[in-house]
């Protein structure tokens, strides 16, 4: 039996062990009265859902969304946040500012930061570390490059990034963040990991979470997969054992495939 399902003694049935959790990463794309209207389209569309529904919004959306999702089940992020508390930091937002607006969740070391933004494993450790002080829920990205997985190094890149991202964190933080294993090649290009490829990989990341935490601790925290998830590879990318939702880049802009995504 897949290892996302426990047997309750008592009932005498698996039942999910984790929760899943699928995210809309909007990146920086939606106006206001473009946020509004795919918000107000989304929200009958996946007030049934069985899985937590993350959609991680422009800051400049934040408001607009934490304001219509008022009382549904559709919780807030945002996408970066600063580790420190407040300051001279020209245009950096802090985890306090976030909390104060109503935002729940934060991604913090998304690949395009780390390509594009110098984000490092340590400048993602501080953040994460802001941001579960302030009772922000961090969604962490780790993933490999396409040159790091030819090179066989999937593996000693994935326990650097995941060690990295949580160092100094306790057995205390473990059910309030998220990993999302992105691997970089998958962004946007509509190449997909396998199924397998994609559980495989997450394995590896759970063994590293049961070094730095415990095994048992391991198998309570959440794992997405993201990079090109859709509609229609959901399901199958879902069923496997160590995949316990998703990151979704591009699909998430159209109410309907993220709703769909959503109720796989
Ligand atoms: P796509 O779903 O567009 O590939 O983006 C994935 C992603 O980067 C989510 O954070």
């Amino acid at each position: 039996m897949a290892s996302k399902y426990v047997m309750n003694k008592l009932l005498g049935v698996y039942i999910m062990a984790r929760k899943p959790i699928i995210a809309g990463n909007w990146k920086m794309n939606n106006n206001k009265a473009e946020s509004k209207a795919l918000i107000e389209e989304l929200l009958p569309l996946v007030k049934d859902a069985q899985c937590d529904v993350v959609i991680c919004t422009p800051f400049t959306d934040l408001w607009t969304a934490v304001d219509l999702t008022k009382g549904s089940n559709i919780h807030v992020g945002a996408q970066n946040v600063h580790w420190a508390e407040k300051g001279a930091f020209t245009g950096e937002i802090s985890a306090k500012m976030l909390v104060e607006l109503g935002v729940e969740y934060v991604i913090i070391g998304h690949s395009e930061r780390r390509q594009y933004f110098g984000e490092t494993d340590a400048t993602v450790n501080a953040r994460v570390k802001a941001a579960l002080a302030a009772g922000l829920k961090p969604i962490i990205c780790v993933g490999e490059t396409l040159e790091e997985r030819e090179a066989g190094k999937v593996e000693e890149v994935l326990v650097r990034q995941t060690k990295g991202a949580l160092a100094d964190l306790s057995k205390d933080d473990i059910d309030n963040f998220v990993i999302a294993y992105e691997p970089v090649w998958a962004i946007g290009t509509g190449r997909t990991a396998t199924a397998d490829v994609a559980n495989d990989t997450i394995a590896i990341i759970r063994r590293t979470l049961g070094e730095i935490f415990c095994p048992k601790c391991a198998e309570r925290i959440r794992i997405q997969y993201g990079g090109s998830m859709n509609p229609k590879n959901v399901k199958e990318l879902m069923a496997q054992p160590e995949i316990d939702g998703g990151l979704i880049g591009g699909a998430s802009l159209k109410a309907v495939d993220f709703s769909q995504v959503v109720n796989y």
